[in-house]
This record gives structure tokens, C-alpha cells and sequence, in this order.
């Protein structure tokens, strides 16, 4: 907190199609902050390229993100939207905060485990690290709350031990943040492969569902979802297909599962995947709309990248004021 006000703080990155996992899962949760707290939200261009990135689509996908976020209710006079790197101090308590923290934590973190397999060829430092780079994010802005997928909870524990160190040895200088993990941030699946996470670079598309695919994409692939051999909309053991499209139907609808297996009671799987396609097509649509036409101003797209900079640095150099002085630097 810099005031009384708490300060949300959270990060997407800008390396992939968005799909509505990380719709549901996080971006939509971001408006869902009152007016009276202070809420950061970043387009974490720095953790790209922990993976190899052509860059101009990581420009590209860098005005995408942040037009996502606009597009899907953050409206940037109300929070603060901003590109990681356009301020530089992310990189800077970055690198103090990797000398508190342990070799032995990074080593535990089960997305670096999952990276490192997946890009066998670029276990690169920045790869390893990762985790205090976000743990450096979220101390900048003394953030009370992050709002994540489950995925990130790993991350969000880690920085939170970085901070009770750092605070124990030179006294009071971070706030500890809390995950905010709401029960619609839980993890979408994948619609092929419904026992793994519904992932960006899958490289089977049926598997998922982009926030910018149109209508009839959409409706083709969760009419192509994996279920199984049973044919009730019901929850249960074995039944992963199922119950991750119930759980996309809730999120999108707002009903229960309860609601939603006595709306689909002896109803069978074709005509619940194709509600749940619609659903979605109905939720994505303004979504869409909206990027379309932020897209087309990229002038105005810049405008709130430097406003969203100017604003985060003005913060952050308050938190690397204390910081430095605290490690003894000179001046
Ligand atoms: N690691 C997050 C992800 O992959 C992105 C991220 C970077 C982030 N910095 C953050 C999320 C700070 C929350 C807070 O999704």
C-alpha cells in the first residue's frame, strides 16, 4: 500500500494467442476489483523471452494484450495498464531480489520443471529465475493482491517468502501479497486432452478455444471436445471432458453445477456441447468487437502504454527509494 488504498497487481504475457483460459481463468477476474483499491495490471514482456520470441510478433501480441485488456473492461483511466518493460526497475529489483532467493526454490518450481522438458534446447538462466522476476513485479507496487490461475499459486508462495526474507533482514520494506484464485480461476482444460491445462501453444488447435476465434471455430471445437462413453451432464470420476465443460459453462454463465446438470438432466452431450459453444460465442463477441477497433488506433493503444508507465514508475521508484537505501547503495 502507498496510501490507504489496497493495490491489486497482476501480469499477462504477451507470447501466445490468449485462449478463455486465461480469459476465465484471470483477466476476466481483473475487473472484478473495487473502485477503491489501486490496480496494476501489466503486459509481462520481460518473461516472454524467457522463451525464444520472434520479435515482431512479440510486438504485436505486446498491443494485442493490452487491447485484451481493454477490450475484456479495464479501462486504463481507472487502472493502471502498462508494458513491463517500459519500466525498468522490474528488471532492476529483479536481479537484487534473485540474490534472495534460493537456488534450491527455483529448482522446485513445477513450471521451470515443465519449460526446461519442453524447451530442452533453451534452458536459459532467465528460465530459472522467472519466479523472483515475478516476485519483483508484484513487491514494486506493494501489492496486497494478486488475482491468478491456480497455475501461478507456486510463483505467488515463492514471492511471498522473498519478501518475509528480504523484511527479515533489513526490517520492514515489502508488503506480503495474498493470491486471489476465485472459484472461476480454476484451470481450464484442454478439449482434447481434458486431464491437462488448456494451454496457448498446444500445438493441436481443436484442443483450444482463443478468445479471438470466430463464432463458428468455436462452435466446431467444443462440438469436437473429448467426453467419454457415458452420456449423462453430470460430474464424476472419469469423466474430465465432462466436467471441465461444465466448469466452462458456470464460468461463462455464472450458474452452478448443480444448475447446470438438472438444466441438461437426460439431455445428452451433443446439445450441452453446443450450449456451451453458444455461451461462449455470446461472451466473446463484445469482447471482440472491442479489439477489433483498439487494434485499428494504435496511437491511442500507445497513449495508455505511456500514460500506464509513467504512472508504475512514479510507484516504483518510491519502493526502489527504500530498497536501495536498505541495501546500501550510494546515492
Ligand atoms: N507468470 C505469470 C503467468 O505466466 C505472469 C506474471 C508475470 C504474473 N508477473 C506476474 C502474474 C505478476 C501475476 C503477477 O501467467
Amino acid at each position: 500500500m502507498f496510501d490507504n488504498r489496497k493495490v491489486v497487481f497482476s501480469g499477462v504475457q504477451p507470447s501466445g494467442n490468449l485462449t478463455i483460459g486465461n480469459y476465465l481463468g484471470a483477466i476476466k477476474n481483473f475487473t472484478a476489483f473495487p473502485e477503491d483499491t489501486m490496480r496494476f495490471y501489466c503486459v509481462v514482456d520481460l518473461h516472454a523471452i524467457t522463451v525464444r520470441q520472434v520479435p515482431a510478433e512479440l510486438r504485436r501480441r505486446t498491443y494485442e494484450t493490452l487491447a485484451l485488456y481493454i477490450a475484456c473492461g479495464l479501462d486504463p483511466q481507472k487502472n493502471t495498464l502498462f508494458v513491463q518493460s517500459q519500466v525498468p526497475a522490474h528488471a532492476e529489483l529483479g536481479w537484487i531480489l534473485d540474490c534472495y532467493t534460493m537456488f534450491g526454490e527455483l529448482s522446485r518450481m513445477t513450471q521451470f520443471k515443465d519449460k526446461s522438458a519442453k524447451h530442452a534446447d533453451n534452458i536459459n538462466a532467465g528460465l530459472f529465475t522467472y519466479p523472483s522476476l515475478m516476485a519483483a513485479d508484484i513487491l514494486l507496487y506493494q501489492t496486497d493482491i494478486v488475482p491468478v490461475g491456480i497455475d501461478q499459486k507456486q510463483h505467488l508462495e515463492l514471492a511471498r517468502d522473498v519478501a518475509n526474507r528480504f523484511n527479515t533482514v533489513h526490517g520492514d520494506t515489502f508488503v506480503v501479497p495474498e493470491p486471489y484464485i476465485p472459484a472461476s480461476g480454476m484451470k481450464i482444460m484442454s478439449l482434447q486432452d481434458p486431464a491437462s491445462k488448456m494451454s496457448k501453444s498446444d500445438p493441436n488447435e481443436n484442443a483450444v478455444v482463443r478468445i479471438l476465434d470466430e463464432p463458428d471455430a468455436i462452435m466446431r471445437k467444443f462440438k469436437r471436445a473429448v467426453t467419454d462413453s457415458d452420456s449423462r451432464v453430470a460430474r464424476g470420476e472419469g469423466k474430465d471432458g465432462i466436467n471441465n465443460l461444465i466448469s466452462i459453462y458456470c464460468a461463462f454463465t455464472g450458474k452452478t453445477a448443480e444448475e447446470t446438470e438438472r438444466e441438461f438432466d437426460g439431455k445428452g452431450y451433443g446439445g450441452f456441447k453446443a450450449a456451451v459453444g453458444e455461451v461462449c460465442v455470446s461472451a466473446l463477441r463484445p469482447v471482440q468487437e472491442e479489439f477489433a477497433r483498439l487494434m485499428a488506433d494504435k496511437a491511442y493503444l500507445e497513449s495508455v502504454m505511456k500514460q500506464g508507465a509513467e504512472t508504475a514508475a512514479y510507484y516504483a521508484r518510491k519502493t526502489m527509494s527504500k530498497v536501495r537505501r536498505k541495501l546500501g547503495f550510494v546515492g
